[in-house]
């Protein structure tokens, strides 16, 4: 279906253009002043140097060839030359029964849909989740889902950190604590035990007092920086405590990540990107590309317009150890291969800025990608306390992802107890669950990526305002009257929404009818923000129709029928945007 305001545009240009002007002056905006109109067109204003006439002319022209117009109900020119305009409630009432015969809404697919790989989430193994990577892992899956929605093949891809040094620090941490263990035997040759000699929970006492150590120990970051590379060069002992890692940790990533309802379709790390370095590295070396600059290899990334200083993308250490940008980079490599990607979109934080601009310059220098191949670097600000200070445990202590979601399960737990007395333990606890992950999300994603905010669990809580409680309660007040109505045997066999009855009604149905605008936007600027505005906007245009309409007790069953079937729609159009934020409402709260 086309969009609706593209619909309503036409239909202005057709004006423009019987008045005999240029018929590109006929786009369509919504209203700057919901009190006079409902949409407003300024091309008159625009045309007005043009055709040296007063603009106030021009719209008068131009309302007068819309006189008889199937779309609008009043085209009024209004000083100093706008054009202020009212729909037909034919007109909206088709568009919106349109949509409700459309599985997505009327959305189109797009004619070539993209491969695009969405890299978020970013854990590093055998750290724990922090709330550092909340950010990352809620947008990531967010844009994700916008993107499949909106008919593109996605490829969501975990990118964890497992080549990094914290590997070679647990090595040399265990080696001095066990340092009898075969892995550290270099003369050994048989096979490596099954089972781990530590578990996830003595991985999360030993990196941290290995990281410690290497801050206090030269030798031992020496040492640990040493096993880093012998990891990455596959020296067996160190490969098999590597494996034994990554075999305890997986699982509990995979858990935390299931608790935010966030999945991967590929579990794939820096360290997959193994296979694809030395050829990288080779052909870099050959085109001339790479150079050697104080034993290391790297690559000039530096153009002209540059107006601040961009140092060279390092590709290899001094030691030959890879780095982040070495496994991006061939990362690049293997996603072109392997994915065929169209569009790469990496989620980190803002302070990575320079790294990915490194990488991406170097890619496209190297030929990794084609020219047309978009990658794209979403920097995301930091979530801060109420001190407007990264988010810390009330200790000072970084916090941990279970210890946050715990603390806004159990805010919301007491609220939903407190505004619903008779609620029974086991319900009121699942239900905190679905309604806290809402606040957790809605809170994050209702921003703009970008910036930083302030993660206030009393405001991001609350069932009133620009909430994710908020939108879930009024999901759930659909479902309820919803419910009445099939109770009472008043569920239109073939919903069909009616002619609007008065403005609030018409002001809900127009607020559906720029769904499928609204989402191509967010998919075009990667942005769940705009989903959660308009979310928020069809809400309040809801609970404005139902607290002045009475739907059940409606007499005039065509009547009944024509608004039931519209928060039918509500609720799909509701729930199809919860979705792609990535959450879900129960049935009660
Ligand atoms: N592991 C990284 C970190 O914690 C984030 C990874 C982002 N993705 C990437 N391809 N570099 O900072």
């Amino acid at each position: 279906m086309k969009k609706f305001l593209d619909l309503i545009s036409e239909e202005m240009q057709k004006g423009f253009a019987l008045a005999g002007y240029e018929e590109v002056l006929g786009r369509v905006t919504p209203s700057n002043r919901p009190d006079l109109c409902e949409y407003q067109c300024n091309g008159a204003m625009a045309g007005a140097k043009r055709y040296h006439k007063a603009p106030l002319v021009i719209a008068g022209e131009v309302a007068a060839c819309l006189a008889d117009s199937a779309v609008f109900s009043e085209v009024t020119a209004a000083a100093p030359g706008f054009l202020n305009l009212k729909l037909k409630t034919g007109f909206v009432k088709d568009y919106v029964n349109g949509m409700l015969a459309e599985e997505k809404f009327g959305l189109e697919m797009p004619e070539k849909p993209r491969n695009i790989v969405v890299d978020y989430g970013g854990a590093n193994v055998a750290k724990p989740l922090h709330v550092g990577h909340l950010r990352p892992a809620i947008i990531g899956e967010s844009i994700k889902r916008i993107c499949r929605y909106c008919g593109h093949t996605v490829t969501g891809d975990v990118h964890l950190g497992d080549w990094g040094t914290q590997m070679g620090l647990i090595c040399m941490e265990l080696k001095k604590r066990c340092p009898d263990l075969v892995y550290f035997d270099e003369s050994y040759t048989g096979e490596y035990p099954k089972e781990s000699p530590f578990t996830v929970s003595d991985l999360g006492e030993i990196y941290p007092a290995a990281s410690k150590r290497a801050k206090e120990d030269p030798a031992f970051k020496q040492a640990a920086l040493e096993a880093t590379v012998k990891i990455q060069q596959g020296v067996p002992g160190y490969l098999a405590l590597w494996r034994h890692i990554m075999d305890v940790s997986l699982p509990d990533l995979k858990k935390n990540y299931a608790a935010l309802d966030v999945s991967f379709d590929l579990w794939k790390g820096e360290s997959d990107a193994k296979p694809f370095i030395p050829q990288m590295v080779a052909d870099m070396k050959a085109s001339g590309l790479a150079h050697e600059s104080e034993g290391a290899l790297v690559v000039d990334v530096k153009e002209e317009t540059d107006t601040k200083e961009i140092p060279p993308c390092i590709i290899l250490k001094s030691d030959g150890a890879s780095l982040y940008a070495t496994t991006d980079l061939a990362t690049i490599k293997d996603r072109m291969a392997n994915l065929h990607a169209d569009d790469i979109i990496y989620l980190a934080d803002k302070r990575q800025e320079m790294h990915f601009l490194q990488v991406f310059r170097t890619a496209r220098r190297a030929g990794l990608v084609k020219p047309e191949t978009r990658l794209v670097h979403i920097p995301f600000g930091t979530m801060n306390g109420k001190d407007g200070k990264p988010f810390k445990t009330r200790e000072g202590g970084v916090m941990h992802l279970e210890e946050l979601i715990r603390e806004i399960n159990e805010e919301m737990y007491r609220k939903i107890v407190e505004s619903r007395h008779e609620i029974g333990e086991e319900e009121a606890r699942q239900t905190a669950q679905v309604v806290g992950l809402s606040a957790l999300k809605y809170g994050d994603l209702s921003n703009q990526a970008g910036k930083d905010y302030i993660f206030d669990i009393d405001r991001f809580t609350s069932f009133e305002g620009d909430t994710g409680p908020y939108i879930l309660y009024t999901i759930v007040r659909i479902k309820s009257i919803l419910g009445r109505c099939r109770q009472l045997e008043y569920l239109p066999e073939k919903p069909a929404v009616r002619e609007a009855q008065n403005a609030l009604d018409k002001d809900l149905m127009m607020q559906l009818a720029s769904f499928s605008a609204m989402m191509e936007d967010a998919c075009e600027e990667l942005a769940p923000n705009r989903v959660c505005a308009y979310l928020y906007d069809l809400a309040n245009a809801f609970n404005r129709f139902y607290h002045e309409t009475k739907i059940v007790t409606e007499p005039d069953k065509e009547r009944r029928d024509g608004w039931i079937s519209l928060i039918l729609l509500t609720l799909k159009v509701l729930e199809a945007c919860i979705g792609v934020l990535g959450f879900s409402a129960p049935d009660r709260m």
